[in-house]
C-alpha cells in the first residue's frame, strides 16, 4: 500500500495558534490547536471525531477524508498530542460539543503518539479500579475531569484566600517548615537529622505567626504542615495545606467574626467566578453557601447535646481495646466519630467554642469566666466535620510557663517564642484551616485524599 502522507495546503491563510479557551473569539478563522488526545470516535473510514485538551478547556475537532486515512490516523490513541488547524465553526443543529463549536481540521499532525494495546492509557486505569491503583496512578488520574477539576478550584480558593486577606490588610509571610518546637503536641511530630541536630517538619506555622505581630501586623501564611497521623481517616493526611491568621489587640468575638467572613468571603468568590461554580454545580449539585452567623455552640453544650441524642464514647482498656460505652462528661474530648455525627444531624456550620484546657494545647488562653475553660474554637461542618481550629492566646507570661509545664514541654527551645510574651505583650488570637478539608466539603469528596495534588497519608509518599 502507498503511504498516505499530509500535507498544508499553502493556499490557506496562515493558521493562528491559539489556545482552546480562546475558542469562541476565533471562531471562523483558521487557527492551530495542540493539545492531548481526551476522547477518539472513528466513524466509519472517513470520519475521526477527537475531543482535544489543552489545560485551558475542551474542543471536538473533526477529521475527515485523507485525514483518517494516514498510519498515524489509524493506530492513534487516547493522550497522544496533536497539532490540529482547520476553523472553528458553530456545531451544525441539534448536535452538541463543548463549547457550541467544533473545530473542523484541514491538517493535523501527531506530536508525541501514546501506546495503544496493553499499554494504552485506558488499560492503567477504568472507573472499577481501586483506590490504591488511582494513587499509583495519580500522575495519570488528574488527566481526569474530575481530578483536573478540583485542582482548578484548589487553585481558585488559594486565590480567595489571598484576595480576602488582602482586602482585610494582612500580609503573607512564608515561615519555615524545618523546625525545633512542636505546636500540637508530641504524638504526631515528624522528626529527622538536621546536621546532627534533633528537628521536626512543622506541625503548624502559628507560633511564627505570633512573632511577626509586632513587626509587620496582622499575618497569614498558606504553607504546609505535617503530621504523623498513623490513623486512617477520611480526613487526615501527613502533608496538608494550613491556612493560619494572626491577629494582634482582639477579642475572641472579633475572632469568631474573622473566621466567618473569611469562609463565607472565599466560598463567595469560588461561587462567582464562572469555572469555579460550574465544577461545584458538578460535583455538588447541593451546595448552598454557608450564611453568616454561623450557629455558635459552647462545649458544654454540645457534651449535653451528645448525651440527650444517646451519643456515646468509646470505653477502652490500657491497650486502647474497646470494652464499652459510656455517656460523654465534661472534660472528654469529642473524638471524630461523636463530632460528625453531631454535625451532620444539626447540619450546618458550627462554632464550637470554649473547650476544656486539658483536651487543648499549651498556648491557649483561658476564659475569664471560668478558669477551667479556655477561648478555643472549632468550625465543624456538616460531612468532614472539624475544618478550622483556633483559640485566642495566652498574653500573660507567667500563664504561659504554667501552659509549658501542664503539656510537658521543655521551655528552653521557646525561648523566641516566650520573649513576645517579654517584650510588650497583647490580647492576640487566631486559626489554622485545613484547606483539603474546606475542599472536601464544598466539593463533596469522600476523603481529603482526593483533593490533594499527590495526597500524603501514611503508606503513602508517591508519586
Ligand atoms: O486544630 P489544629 O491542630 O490547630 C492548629 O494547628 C493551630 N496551631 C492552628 C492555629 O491556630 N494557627 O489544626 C488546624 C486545622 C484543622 O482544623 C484541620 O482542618 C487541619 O488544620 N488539620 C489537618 N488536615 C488534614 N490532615 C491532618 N492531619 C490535619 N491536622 C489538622
Amino acid at each position: 500500500a502507498r503511504k498516505i502522507v499530509l500535507s498544508e495546503d499553502p493556499a490557506l491563510p496562515v493558521a493562528k495558534k491559539i489556545r482552546i479557551r480562546d475558542s469562541t473569539d476565533n471562531r471562523g478563522a483558521r487557527v492551530k490547536v495542540s493539545g492531548w488526545v481526551h476522547r477518539l470516535r472513528v466513524q466509519g473510514k472517513d470520519m475521526m471525531f477527537v475531543v482535544l485538551r489543552d489545560g485551558s478547556g475542551y474542543i471536538q475537532c473533526v477529521l475527515t477524508g485523507r485525514q483518517c486515512h494516514t498510519y498515524d490516523a489509524l493506530t492513534l490513541s487516547v493522550e497522544s498530542t496533536v497539532t490540529i488547524h482547520g476553523t472553528i465553526k458553530v456545531v451544525p443543529e441539534g448536535k452538541s460539543a463543548p463549547g457550541g463549536h467544533e473545530l473542523v481540521a484541514d491538517y493535523w499532525a501527531v506530536l508525541g503518539k501514546a501506546p495503544g494495546g496493553d499499554d494504552a492509557f485506558g488499560s492503567k486505569l477504568n472507573a472499577e479500579s481501586s483506590p490504591d491503583i488511582l494513587l499509583d496512578q495519580r500522575h495519570l488520574v488528574i488527566r481526569g475531569e474530575t481530578a483536573s477539576s478540583v485542582l482548578r478550584v484548589r487553585a481558585l480558593l488559594l486565590k480567595g484566600f489571598r484576595d480576602f486577606f488582602d482586602s482585610r490588610h494582612l500580609t503573607e509571610v512564608t515561615p519555615p517548615l524545618m523546625v525545633q518546637t512542636q505546636v500540637e503536641g508530641g504524638s504526631t511530630l515528624f522528626e529527622f537529622d538536621y546536621y546532627g541536630e534533633k528537628a521536626y517538619l512543622t506541625q503548624s506555622s502559628q507560633l511564627y505567626l505570633e512573632t511577626c505581630l509586632a513587626s509587620i501586623g496582622d499575618v497569614y501564611c498558606l504553607t504546609e504542615s505535617f503530621r504523623a497521623e498513623r490513623s486512617h481517616t477520611r480526613r487526615h493526611l501527613s502533608e496538608f495545606t494550613h491556612c493560619e491568621v494572626e491577629l494582634a489587640f482582639i477579642a475572641f468575638d472579633d475572632l469568631l467574626d474573622m473566621m466567618e467572613d473569611m469562609v463565607v468571603s472565599v466560598i463567595g468568590s469560588i461561587m462567582s467566578h464562572p469555572v469555579g461554580s460550574k465544577i461545584v454545580a458538578e460535583l455538588n449539585p447541593n451546595f448552598k453557601v454557608p450564611k453568616k452567623p454561623f450557629r455558635r455552640m459552647n462545649y458544654v453544650d454540645a457534651i449535653a447535646w451528645l448525651r440527650e441524642h444517646g451519643i456515646k464514647k468509646d470505653v477502652k482498656d490500657e491497650n486502647d481495646v474497646k470494652i464499652g460505652e459510656a455517656d460523654f462528661e465534661f472534660g472528654d474530648d469529642i473524638p471524630e466519630g461523636p463530632e460528625r455525627r453531631m454535625t451532620d444531624t444539626i447540619g450546618e456550620p458550627i462554632l464550637l467554642c470554649r473547650f476544656p484546657a486539658e483536651v487543648k494545647s499549651f498556648y491557649m488562653k483561658k476564659c475569664p469566666e471560668d478558669r477551667r475553660l479556655t477561648e478555643s474554637v472549632d468550625l465543624l461542618m456538616p460531612g468532614v466535620g472539624e475544618v478550622v481550629g483556633g483559640s485566642m492566646r495566652i498574653s500573660d507570661l507567667d500563664e504561659l510557663f504554667e501552659g509549658y509545664k501542664r503539656e510537658g514541654i521543655d521551655p528552653t527551645p521557646y525561648y523566641w517564642f516566650t520573649d513576645q510574651r517579654k517584650y510588650g505583650t497583647c490580647e492576640h488570637g487566631g486559626f489554622g484551616l485545613g484547606v483539603e478539608r474546606l475542599l472536601a466539603w464544598l466539593l463533596d469528596r469522600y476523603t481529603v485524599r482526593e483533593v490533594c495534588l499527590y495526597p500524603r497519608f501514611m503508606g503513602r509518599c508517591q508519586p
